[in-house]
């Protein structure tokens, strides 16, 4: 039977439908996202449907993790692209709240994870790990779901949400999903679009320096040396480097030497005004 994609606009709609799904033991993934969608959110769905018999795709443009100078009012939305994007993925659900279901005009609560999010991310942009948690804490009780699933795309991001569920006991599994990435190795993320023709052409160059670092490092180059040696490729190759750094893969502490499975290699740079990211594991 080919059923049109659902979308529910309210959180006791949505509510009600997961409560009626795990009434008959069905199990429940929510995917959340803030629309703009490309095949790095896909992918996250169609992972969803693994682990999961009902998926509940959220789109939301959350305008508590954007500072006042960020691009919240560019930020890509249409939604009925988004709509059909996803309707060729078949989840059951997508749920695209208004602004007063998620942020009612009294609303007055922050969630905020300390620690991991004074770092990275967390110092370029102070404001944004915790409208993040406060966004994904809301949604995870909106929706109640069984697993959520969040891509390592925004690695800092996923271990940021990973810590809020054990530290306050959400009964949600979360799975991380493998970066999506165009032909040419730029990562996949609604932000792209921002890039114009050269940015564009450069862009990819951003993923084959951390491939080359990654690759020095497990060959047992010393680390400093080839973080600068990285940063100041990527800055002639017309990059503003934000931050270029090793990081252990679950604490994020800075790494002085590789070696061991538990080394990830993180960056963020400028492109013109556009901010990338993009992060490699460190065999
Ligand atoms: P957004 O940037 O839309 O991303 C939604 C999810 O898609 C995140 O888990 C992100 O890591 C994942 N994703 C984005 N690009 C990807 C890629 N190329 N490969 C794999 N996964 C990718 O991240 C957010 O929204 C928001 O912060 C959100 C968690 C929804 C809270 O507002």
């Amino acid at each position: 039977m080919i059923t049109r994609l659902a979308v529910i606009r309210f959180a006791g709609e949505l509510r009600k439908t997961v409560q009626q799904w795990r009434k008959r033991g069905q199990k429940v993934a929510l995917v959340p996202t803030m629309g703009g969608l490309h095949e790095g959110h896909l992918s996250l769905v169609r992972l969803a449907k693994k682990h999961a018999s009902r998926v509940v795709v959220s789109v939301f443009v959350n305008p508590a993790q954007f500072a006042p100078h960020e691009d919240y009012q560019s930020y890509p939305r249409n939604e009925e692209r988004d709509w059909h994007k996803l309707s060729g993925v078949h989840p059951d659900v997508m749920y695209a709240p208004d602004a007063s279901e998620i942020y009612p005009h009294d609303f007055a609560t922050r969630v905020e994870v300390a620690g991991l999010t004074q770092t990275l991310e967390g110092v370029s942009r102070p404001h944004f790990f915790a409208g993040v948690t406060t966004v994904v804490a809301k949604l995870f009780l909106q929706c109640l779901p069984d697993l959520a699933v969040f891509g390592e795309k925004d690695y800092q991001q996923l271990l940021v949400v990973r810590r809020m569920v054990k530290d306050l006991n959400f009964p949600i599994t979360i799975l991380g999903a493998p970066i999506v990435r165009e032909p040419d190795g730029l990562a996949m993320s609604s932000r792209n679009t921002y890039l114009d023709g050269v940015d564009r052409s450069l862009a990819p160059q951003l993923y084959a320096v951390l491939l080359d670092i990654a690759a020095g490092l497990a060959s047992g180059r010393p680390v400093k040396e080839s973080l600068s040696r990285g940063a100041a490729r990527l800055e002639n190759a017309g990059f503003k480097v934000d931050y270029l750094e090793l990081r252990d893969s679950e604490t994020l502490m800075p790494l002085e030497r590789a070696g061991g499975a538990t080394a990830r290699l993180l960056a963020a740079v400028y492109l013109g005004r556009v901010r990338l990211i993009d992060n490699v594991e460190v065999a």
